[in-house]
């Protein structure tokens, strides 16, 4: 069954100027927003819809959170860049914050998630072979199948998805692919003496919101540390507040070595990433090594901290717990024939989508576009509902209402 797709002329100017000036590395749901506020965005013909994306999760804050707005537009006005060749007088404040709001020695402020990612990975191979003792050049590090963490080349080299990948090649050499959720195969893996780290999303985003069993993390982290090898969590996506706890690492009580986070710590007005870790780890990076002309800059710290202090005013991670268990049970209340698996943790989640049209999903989110829900695919039959953890009991009602509505053409 065909959607409705309808397009006002006015989004239609929008859309034609994008795909003629722009690169076609994106294939978005064709709907052009102008404005949004806490869980709403406005198209440019003034129609309300849910946001049931939230940025990839960086705007778990809602969209123009009033606080990060106020440090954002503050700072904005006083200084926005120095560069590290100078110090600033907002680095320091934010390097004590988030340092003690995670309970690590050091953070190393970036930009991108996939910068972040690319920062884990150096500093794994740093101390692997500074601090643990790895043969020159031999380093290797351990990933899962499915995993998402970013688009350098570097990253796309050990991708299992085949568009990420194809004609990127040559790739880099030193990682050690096994699947996602297979404490197994990690105990295999970490045999080998030259493993430095192993590199693991907490759930899988990208992949569908794949939750691994109960217990993995925490078994991860034993036989890492039984192998002397860093776990590296990739919380770009899952960290602050997503999930229902601060970290999805939470859940089973776990310290990665190295923590990665991005996306929310700006809550979505600027990229900021940053990494930590504790001194043995990150002081192995010495000046000149490693860095970025923005990581660091004054904005970005000011407007982090304030972003990381809205998530635990507002209780964001207690109300993601609640209104996530709450979405999950409405959304398998609708014992619809075609969704086979609804899943997630907190207000991350994923419905699958069990239909002969190997478009549907795409058709459904045109549907409920219609309806006033943005949602996107990922990996085809998979729709991840992801709205701002400051959304209420009602107005998810309202959205399950508008989910249900969408998928009654395809009963
Ligand atoms: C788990 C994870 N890691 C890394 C990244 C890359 O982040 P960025 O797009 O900011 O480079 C993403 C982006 O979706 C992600 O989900």
């Amino acid at each position: 069954m065909q959607a409705i797709n309808s397009v006002s002329p006015r989004t239609q100017s929008f859309l034609e100027k994008e795909e003629r000036y722009g690169a076609h590395n994106y294939h978005p749901l064709p709907v052009v927003l102008s404005r949004g506020q806490g869980v709403h965005v406005w198209d440019v013909d003034g129609k309300r819809y849910y946001d049931f994306l939230s940025g990839y999760s960086a705007i778990n804050q809602g969209h123009c959170h009033p606080r990060i707005m106020q440090a954002f537009m503050e700072q904005a006005q006083k200084l926005t860049l120095t560069s590290r060749a100078f110090h600033n007088d907002k680095l320091g404040e934010f390097a004590e914050y988030i340092t003690n709001f995670f309970g690590y020695n050091k953070v190393l402020p970036m930009n991108s998630g996939a910068e972040a990612v690319e920062t884990g990975l150096k500093l794994a191979r740093k101390w692997g072979y500074e601090v643990k003792g790895v043969v020159p050049e031999k380093a290797k590090i351990v990933v899962c199948e499915g995993n998402f963490h970013g688009r350098t080349i570097n990253i796309v080299s050990f991708s299992t998805d085949t568009d990420s990948r194809n004609n990127f090649g040559p790739f880099a050499p030193g990682y050690d692919i096994i699947p996602y959720n297979d404490i197994h195969a990690l105990h295999v893996a970490l045999q080998d003496p030259n493993v430095v780290g192993f590199l693991v999303e907490p759930i899988q985003g990208e992949a569908g919101v794949l939750v691994p069993d109960d217990g993995y993390l925490a078994k991860a982290a034993e036989l890492c540390r039984e192998a002397n090898v860093l776990l590296i969590a990739d919380e770009i996506q899952t960290g602050l507040a997503r999930t229902g706890k601060m970290l999805a690492c939470d859940h089973e009580k776990v310290r990665p070595d190295i923590l990665l986070l991005g996306k929310a710590l700006s809550g979505g007005t600027m990229p900021v990433s940053a990494v930590l870790a504790d001194d043995e780890i990150m002081l192995t990076i010495k000046p000149g090594q490693h860095g970025s002309t923005y990581g660091g800059n004054p904005l970005a710290c000011s407007v982090a901290i304030a972003s990381l202090q809205v998530l635990v005013d507002e209780n964001m991670a207690g109300n993601s717990a609640i209104q996530g268990e709450y979405l999950r049970q409405s959304l398998k209340a609708l014992n619809h024939p075609h969704i086979s698996i609804v899943r997630g943790k907190g207000l991350f989640n994923a419905i699958v989508i069990d239909h002969p049209n190997k478009d549907a999903a795409w058709d459904i989110c045109l549907e409920m576009k219609e309806n006033g829900l943005l949602a996107k695919p990922t990996h085809g039959d998979r729709i991840r509902f992801a709205p701002p953890l400051l959304i209420n009991r009602s107005q998810i009602d309202e959205c399950v209402d508008i989910i249900g509505r969408s998928l009654a053409k395809w009963a």
